[in-house]
């Protein structure tokens, strides 16, 4: 009996592309989402437009896991949600780093020549923020309610950690979500105050100081304030 060899060099997916791997990940339609060098107002927007783009991908697993991550803690599998949001939180790091490359760029030719083509283009309407907004307030709500059900507030689950564990790192991974977004968010205004200055206005006419402000914004205020209490309560056992 003869085995015919597989030929390896050749592609079985469909698609377009000469190899598997092009046709997998698309890499044809991928590559061709940037200007091209005849479109570029200035080359720099390869790397402008590089960091958003992967940002916004990084942006929609994070989004992605939180909102699957919800729905496994309404179901009570709360390790499952433990595992995704542990990526949401990962993603969330990337995103934070990529915003170093764009002070590689000169604030004199990003405003010269880069931002007159962004049009109205803003942050503002980035799909991957807008989906962060709409999908953390449901998993607070959902990690509460397992919390309400356990019979502690939030200071006894923090005292009580040991002995609810579980819930003790999905509080902690909440947190950590919500600190990795403002994070994000005080980067995010250095970095603009670097290159565009932080007594300006944005392409849709936000001042800057605004984005100053969205720093102190918290997703889960009572994991924070739950802090405060502790020290406190810590205080009175002296
Ligand atoms: C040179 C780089 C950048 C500059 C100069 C810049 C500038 C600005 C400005 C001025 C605003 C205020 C709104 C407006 O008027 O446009 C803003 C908001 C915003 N930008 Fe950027 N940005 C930069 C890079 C990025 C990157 C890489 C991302 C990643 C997705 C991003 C996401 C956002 C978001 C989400 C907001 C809304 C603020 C919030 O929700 O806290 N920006 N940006």
């Amino acid at each position: 009996m003869t085995t015919e060899l597989e030929d390896y060099s050749q592609p079985v997916l469909p698609g377009s592309g000469d190899s598997d791997y092009e046709r997998y990940l698309r890499t044809d339609e991928l590559l061709s989402l940037q200007k091209t060098p005849e479109e570029w107002a200035h080359r720099d927007e390869l790397l402008f437009q590089t960091v958003h783009q992967s940002s916004e991908l990084w942006l929609k697993l994070a989004w992605t896991e939180v909102e699957e991550a919800t729905r496994l803690l309404e179901s009570g599998e709360a390790n499952g949600a433990i595992r995704l949001l542990r990526r949401s939180v990962e993603s969330m790091r990337i995103v934070h780093g990529l915003l170093d490359m764009l002070e590689q760029m000169s604030p004199w030719e990003y405003t010269r020549y880069i931002r007159p083509v962004l049009g109205h283009g803003s942050g503002f309407d980035s799909p991957g923020f807008s989906n962060i907004r709409r999908v953390s307030p449901a998993l607070g709500q959902a990690f509460h309610k397992l919390r309400r059900d356990a019979d502690l507030s939030v200071v006894e689950l923090y005292q009580r950690g040991r002995e609810f564990e579980e819930l003790y790192q999905l509080a902690e991974l909440l947190i950590e979500w919500d600190e990795r977004v403002s994070v994000w968010r005080m980067r995010h205004y250095k970095v603009v105050a670097r290159v565009i200055g932080d007594e300006v206005v944005g392409t849709q006419g936000t001042p800057v100081e605004l984005l100053g402000k969205l720093i102190k914004h918290e997703l889960y205020p009572e994991l924070w304030d739950a802090r405060n209490e502790l020290t406190t309560l810590a205080k009175e056992h002296d």
